[in-house]
């Protein structure tokens, strides 16, 4: 597929055992100038992609104020549409351009989130295809897109070889636990051949800022 998709960044912060949240949800893992790093990115990419836990976990607004810039077009993966109307995203989207992504089952009162200012893409029947929605995504002249995760959005990306950069930050905290969640959920690979090339490394203070190409 291959180049009318947009470029596709996986970013996060991770624990130093490969957790981006603990056990209870708490994903506040990054420093300050972590945080700066990741708003900077954010602003030089046309989109930001997380799915619908993130957004029902952690609330967040998905926007760039660390730094100046221009904030990216916010797109969740939902399939249901089932997100609250209250949660930032969607109460924020007459500001900020919102895409909600849902199946193409997805109940018709998804329409709802029309009032308040967000896009509705209907794109794979019972699941999200993401394949299909990066053409999609394209075609709206979309070209580098910030994926956010978490682990079962990021699971996805990689089961389709969809992503093109890894930019991890390793924060100093050890998180354990079964339960919590992983850089990357799903089933995973029964083989390791999902081999990245490292481009760059990075310290800051007491973080390491990884940078891998595909
Ligand atoms: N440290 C970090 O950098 C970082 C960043 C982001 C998130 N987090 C943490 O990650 C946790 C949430 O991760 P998570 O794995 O539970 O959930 P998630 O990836 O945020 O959301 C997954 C959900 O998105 C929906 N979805 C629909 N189509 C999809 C598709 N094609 N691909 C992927 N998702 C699709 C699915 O719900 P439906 O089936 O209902 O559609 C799926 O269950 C939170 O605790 C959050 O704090 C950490």
């Amino acid at each position: 597929m291959e180049k009318s998709r947009p470029h596709v960044i996986l970013s996060a912060a991770i624990s130093i055992d490969g957790k981006i949240a603990t056990r209870t949800g708490r994903s506040n893992l990054s420093s300050r100038k972590d945080l700066i790093r990741m708003h900077n990115l954010r602003k030089n990419v046309d989109a930001i992609l997380v799915g619908k836990n993130t957004v029902n976990i952690d609330n967040p607004l998905l926007t760039v104020r660390y730094v100046k810039g221009r904030n990216p077009i916010r797109i969740i993966l939902d399939s249901k549409g089932s997100l609250s109307p209250k949660s930032k995203v969607i109460s924020t989207a007459k500001k900020i351009p919102t895409i909600l992504v849902v199946s193409e089952n997805a109940p018709r009162n998804v329409e709802r989130f029309i009032t308040k200012g967000v896009e509705i893409i209907r794109c794979g029947k019972n699941k999200i295809n993401i394949k299909k929605l990066l053409m999609i995504l394209g075609k709206k002249g979309i070209k580098r897109i910030v994926v956010e995760g978490g682990g079962t959005t990021n699971w996805y990306f990689f089961k389709e070889k969809l992503i093109d950069e890894i930019v991890i930050t390793i924060a100093p905290y050890v998180v354990g636990g079964i339960n919590a969640i992983s850089l990357v959920e799903g089933i995973g690979f029964s083989d390791v051949s999902n081999s990245f090339k490292l481009k760059k490394i990075k310290k800051l203070q007491n973080e390491i800022i990884l940078h891998y190409v595909s």
